[in-house]
């Protein structure tokens, strides 16, 4: 069955400038530091909804030993593979070995590369919000940490918060970036709390100038703490990335600048306890 991913592969990655200027350098600082903890021992990566395999490419370059990429989408997976094909032809790494799977994180009983505890590390960049409603946020989270190591640790990035008080949506503002969401039948935007887990239309402007539309959900930061804490997870780390306005070419755009300093995302480290 198709995705709504399934027609994004080709140019996710490079395509939206947020990943490029906030979220790859500051996933890459977290890999690295990870990497340090383990003074140069193997680790194992689940990269859940890999996407274009951004972070599995990321993670290999950090040291990791084994990758285990997943998406529900089959376009996603096979770019995946592409992308870590090049990178591999690109660095002799011949003690680290990757699996691209089309699976979903709902049902990871399915992928017989998911061994139980087995994991030091899974990352879930921007996949919950995707998922059909709370309970398969649950369900996700139940599956991951079947997964990993006691003492592993799962980092989540979704949407912050504080895109409710901007201005995204205000074209004099803030011209060319995105939709924030589906207005209210009145044209008006939905506050915070109001659209809690129901479907909104995100439209983003690529690159290349492509818009590109997906469908999502938001949580309130109450309900994304409660959805962790319930799995049975510590949240180890809390932390808010934002573009660094330094990063910024001087010839970027509006819509850049505007964001420059301003939180993008929410990111836990969650740690599975050792119990
Ligand atoms: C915003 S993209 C993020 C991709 C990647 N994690 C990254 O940060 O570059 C969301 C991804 O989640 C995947 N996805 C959505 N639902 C999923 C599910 N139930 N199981 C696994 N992957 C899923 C989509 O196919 C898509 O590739």
């Amino acid at each position: 069955m198709g995705t709504q991913w399934d027609g994004l592969a080709t140019d996710f990655n490079s395509g939206v400038w947020l990943v490029s200027y906030c979220q790859q350098p500051f996933w890459e600082g977290q890999y690295k530091k990870l990497a340090e903890e383990r003074s140069g021992g193997p680790w194992t990566v689940l990269d859940v909804g890999c996407g274009t395999g951004s972070h599995t490419v990321r993670t290999l370059q950090a040291g990791a030993s084994y990758v285990l990429a997943f998406d529900v989408s089959k376009d996603m997976v096979e770019k995946a593979k592409l992308e870590v094909d090049k990178f591999f032809q690109s660095q002799a790494l011949p003690e680290s070995k990757v699996d691209c799977v089309v699976a979903s994180v709902t049902d990871c009983s399915s992928i017989p590369e998911a061994q139980e505890g087995t994991f030091d590390l899974a990352v879930c960049g921007y996949v919950l919000c995707n998922l059909g409603s709370k309970d398969e946020i649950r369900q996700a989270l139940k599956e991951i940490y079947k997964l990993l190591k006691p003492g592993g640790k799962l980092m989540i990035s979704e949407t912050h918060v504080i895109q409710y008080t901007l201005e995204w949506d205000n074209e004099s503002v803030v011209p060319l970036l995105y939709k924030w969401c589906t207005p209210k039948e009145d044209g008006t935007k939905w506050n915070y709390f109001e659209d809690e887990g129901k479907p909104r239309e995100l439209r983003m402007r690529m690159n290349s100038g492509r818009e590109i539309k997906v469908t999502n959900r938001l949580y309130t930061l109450s309900t994304w703490v409660s959805l962790i804490v319930e799995a049975g997870f510590q949240i180890t780390q809390f932390l808010e990335p934002y573009v660094d306005s330094k990063a910024i070419p001087a010839d970027a755009p509006d819509y850049m600048k505007y964001a420059a300093g301003k939180p993008t995302d929410m990111f836990w480290e969650c740690t599975k306890p050792n119990l």
